[in-house]
């Protein structure tokens, strides 16, 4: 699962105000609220009384603004350093639970699960904060599927032709350029379309903001980012990828959109550009529950440079060893 690597656990937006919510990491459950002051915590989920899960109770705001979670099964109330006050006496106790150490930027909320750091946060979400307009997130799943088999399935740029087919109408993927910077890289390739049709466009009428040839630019961040950066005549679109090793057999996926509008049509697409992420997400978890996990590959498809990338730094992690995969 790859630990020391830099997980973005949730966009601010992601959390209602004192609302507890569940996250899982490296096979461990949190409990992760906000308050109204925009603070966000995390416990371990686990109640030291007798092991309600708090992310199933509710939040009790303070008089200084902050909120505490308060656990469902007898109402003892954890306070962000997981200390409780002990109903009768009145006194608080230490620290019952270790807090999951939160890294903020801004509104991403990133963690280290704990480890101790091995490779640093990327910088690329915080630009994009600053230069795009967040238009939201969607296709937030838990797929039962590991890391690895999840992260291979990101970087095929050949299942474009099965598992994405009809929906965006591809012919073929072009593959153009990959290069090979260690934990970074990009990828290019075209995928001309078939002209979509009418009933598709009704489906799905973010279709319409989509050229005639996709040209797919990928820039990864490995593990946890895959960026696909779209261009058209009417938007640009940085739809980021995340990923976050639930579990040895689950691993959490969903996207942040930001645009830049180029055309006023694009606010009325907003809604239908994130069902359209929802759905690719929809369509690549439905794929990696109907494989056959540890099977032997006894084929090689051309450009399959991604995989390649992915399979060798996993292997090697946090290094960066040879070859160099730039083609
Ligand atoms: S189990 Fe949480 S207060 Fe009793
Ligand atoms: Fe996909």
């Amino acid at each position: 699962m790859l630990t020391g690597a830099p997980w973005l656990l949730a966009h601010e937006s992601m959390l209602t105000v004192n609302q507890p919510r569940k996250v899982f990491l490296y096979g461990a459950d949190y409990v992760m609220w906000k308050d109204a002051s925009g603070a966000v915590h995390a416990l371990p989920n686990v109640c030291p009384h007798m092991g309600a899960m708090l992310s199933e109770g509710w939040c009790e705001v303070q008089s200084n603004g902050t909120s505490n979670v308060v656990c469902p099964f007898h109402a003892l109330q954890f306070d962000s350093d997981g200390c409780t006050t002990l109903p009768g006496s009145g006194n608080k106790t230490l620290p019952q639970l270790q807090p999951l150490e939160l890294i903020i930027q801004g509104n991403f909320i990133w963690s280290y699960g704990g480890c101790e750091p091995k490779i640093p946060i990327p910088e690329i979400l915080n630009e994009f904060a600053a230069q795009y307009e967040f238009i939201g997130f969607t296709g937030d799943r838990s797929v039962k599927t590991d890391l690895l088999t999840m992260l291979l399935n990101m970087h095929d740029y050949n299942h474009q032709n099965g598992t994405h087919r009809t929906l965006f109408e591809i012919q073929e993927v072009q593959f153009k350029q990959f290069i090979d910077r260690g934990h970074h890289s990009h990828a290019y390739y075209d995928m001309p379309r078939t002209k979509s049709k009418l009933q598709d466009i009704l489906k799905n009428p973010a279709i319409l903001a989509l050229p005639k040839i996709i040209s797919a630019h990928l820039e990864n961040f490995f593990p946890a980012l895959v960026i696909f950066h779209g261009k058209s005549p009417i938007a640009t679109i940085k739809q980021c990828h995340l990923f976050i090793p639930e579990s040895e057999t689950h691993t959490r996926t969903y996207v942040l959109m930001f645009g830049k509008a180029h055309s006023p049509i694009v606010h009325l697409l907003k809604q239908n550009i994130l069902k359209l992420a929802d759905l690719v997400i929809n369509q690549d978890a439905d794929i990696l529950g109907k494989i056959y996990p540890d099977t032997p590959q006894k084929i090689k498809l051309n450009n399959e440079v991604g995989m390649d990338w992915v399979r060798r730094n996993f292997e090697s992690f946090p290094d960066v060893v040879e070859p160099n995969l730039s083609k």
